[in-house]
């Protein structure tokens, strides 16, 4: 009697059990499994993913570029890079130009946004403020590509950063303050744009690496121009003997090294007698290189469209990307620079 009993409590419970698993999957119907699926796949698309990936080519691109300015010869040669790329490969470049104001460069990436181009590629005037605008552009879906210069932004709200390594140009600028000053020095600085990834990197890695017998004794802006670096110049020479206060000058890029040599001419002093060191790498560089002005000239690529336009075609087909892509550069010195000055594309 009793093993019977047993028997059927145990079937009872057996069957509560089928009763209640049956139930379990009415709970998830056919039609809400299969609503999962998708949301899985859509959140499973790699941002920026256009539709016409995997197949997306350059007549599918519209490439946002809203260059910062038209500062300098590397600019210049940066703005031609990208427009000759478009009239090669026959994407559309949305280009503009914001006169070295940020305002100008947020309202210009907002109306990419409102046109809903492909990619934005940006180089950054300055390195802070980006937050707000990049927030806009991530939240309506559209990859930035950072060129050139570098954000302080978080890094989830852009794709990728390809770019020159400013620290690095700073450190081998310094480098050879090193090497000519092995028993110490006192020099210039004729930095760039104030806040400019640029110039906060290449003032960074200078003094990093700069010996500590060599003292800077003062830094100003010039705002990568040669205009704006000529009166920078005459200060410091109001203020300065050559040869005697100041031995050298570290000077951010080669338009402003130029607007400099202008000025010690003018002021009657010959910029060999002084160890001058400029960034670039332009044709006008090269030939103070030739003219015995500069005495190095460190390497800043600015022929960069290729990389960015290879970059974006990959985000639109869903294929990953590196988050940094460096340019690999180099120094320049007089020795050789009349031999390679015809090959200069910039
Ligand atoms: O960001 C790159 C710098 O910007 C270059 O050194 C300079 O020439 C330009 O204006």
């Amino acid at each position: 009697m009793l093993k019977k009993n047993v028997l059927k409590v145990v079937m009872l419970f057996a069957i509560l059990a089928m009763v209640l698993s049956a139930c379990g999957n009415a709970a998830k119907p056919a039609a809400t499994q299969a609503a999962v699926a998708p949301t899985e796949a859509a959140a499973a698309k790699p941002f920026g993913q256009a539709s016409c990936a995997p197949n997306c080519g350059y007549k599918d691109l519209v490439l946002c570029f809203p260059q910062l300015g038209a500062e300098s010869d590397w600019r210049t040669a940066d703005t031609a890079s990208f427009k000759d790329e478009a009239a090669k490969d026959g994407f559309t470049l949305v280009f503009s130009d914001a006169q070295q104001k940020q305002e100008n460069q947020i309202s210009a990436v907002r109306a990419c946004i409102q046109q809903g181009v492909s990619v934005i590629a940006l180089p950054p005037v300055v390195e802070d403020g980006w937050d707000a605008v990049l927030t806009e552009a991530f939240n309506a879906g559209i990859p930035v590509i950072i060129v050139d210069r570098s954000v302080s932004a978080d890094p989830s709200l852009y794709v990728s950063h390809i770019g020159s390594d400013m620290e690095l140009e700073g450190k081998r600028a310094a480098e050879e303050f090193n090497k000519k000053f092995p028993d110490g020095a006192k020099i210039l600085e004729l930095s760039g744009t104030t806040g400019s990834g640029a110039a906060v990197g290449r003032a960074k890695g200078f003094r990093e690496a700069l010996n500590a017998n060599i003292e800077i004794i003062d830094s100003q802006t010039g705002n990568f121009t040669r205009a704006e670096a000529v009166p920078v110049m005459q200060a410091f020479l109001q203020k300065y003997k050559p040869g005697v206060d100041f031995q050298g000058i570290f000077i951010h890029n080669d338009d402003m090294g130029l607007g400099a040599i202008e000025a010690l001419k003018a002021a009657g002093v010959n910029p060999g007698d002084l160890f001058i060191v400029s960034v670039d790498g332009t044709r006008g560089g090269f030939q103070a290189m030739v003219d015995g002005w500069f005495q190095a000239d460190v390497e800043c690529n600015p022929l960069l469209a290729p990389q960015v336009v290879e970059m974006a075609l990959k985000i639109m087909n869903g294929q990953p990307v590196d988050k940094n892509v460096l340019t690999d550069e180099t120094v320049y010195y007089p020795e050789n620079a009349a031999e390679l000055l015809p090959t200069r594309k910039y």
